[in-house]
């Protein structure tokens, strides 16, 4: 199994990954952070995470996911695809876990309702030089607006992500960037220390 074919595998049992502009774009970021610890909630079956060690060969993940089957998936696609081991998959809840080091990257992929909730408890866990990476913030491009018609989860999960993206942009200890990327990259970093 090659990772394009890793990805395929993903798009036809239509398990959500990142794209590939983004996973690009969160490479940059790990290589201008000098990236060595990275922590990223959501594995679904190892594509991000095994694609962005492959491009790093000094960097180490941890990466975390809830659901069983697709966790064991991801650990099969990791005994051929992470030669250095250097990706760490653990299968809990990210709402139950606790971090037992700081880390130079965290993503944010997992459920987009729960942004909010997984900033406050993952970012204290974000070394100072660090970034917080967060995708699909605006999901496919729904709009409020436009989703009338969709299923009542859907449209709370837009407006939980619009809460969201106020709310971060309102923070006073934190620098926020939108990156144009996929369907929205947020960048958070910590507010430079006062000299
Ligand atoms: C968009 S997919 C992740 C895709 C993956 N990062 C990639 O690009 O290859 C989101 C995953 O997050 C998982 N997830 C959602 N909420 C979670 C939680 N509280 N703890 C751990 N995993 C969670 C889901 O089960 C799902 O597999």
């Amino acid at each position: 199994m090659t990772l394009q074919e890793l990805k395929q595998c993903a798009l036809i049992t239509d398990i959500p990954i990142m794209s590939d502009e983004t996973i690009e774009a969160i490479s940059k970021e790990i290589a201008v952070h000098h990236c060595f610890s990275v922590l990223e909630i959501g594995t679904a079956i190892g594509y991000s995470s095994l694609s962005l060690a492959h491009s790093h060969p000094h960097i180490h993940i941890t990466t975390l996911e809830k659901d069983e089957d697709r966790y064991e998936e991801a650990l099969r696609h990791k005994a051929t695809l992470d030669p250095r081991n250097q990706v760490n998959m653990i299968l809990v809840d990210a709402f139950e876990y606790i971090p037992s080091q700081y880390y130079d990257c965290i993503i944010l992929d997992g459920a987009k309702a729960s942004n909010q909730r997984f900033f406050q408890r993952y970012f204290p866990f974000l070394k100072q030089s660090g970034c917080m990476l967060i995708d699909n913030i605006d999901f496919h491009g729904a709009r409020t607006e436009d989703i009338d018609h969709r299923s009542r989860q859907f449209r709370k999960m837009i407006h939980k992500l619009n809460e969201f993206e106020s709310w971060i942009m309102k923070h006073q200890n934190v620098d926020v960037v939108k990156m144009n990327v996929g369907d929205g990259l947020l960048k958070i970093t910590h507010k430079p220390h006062d000299t």
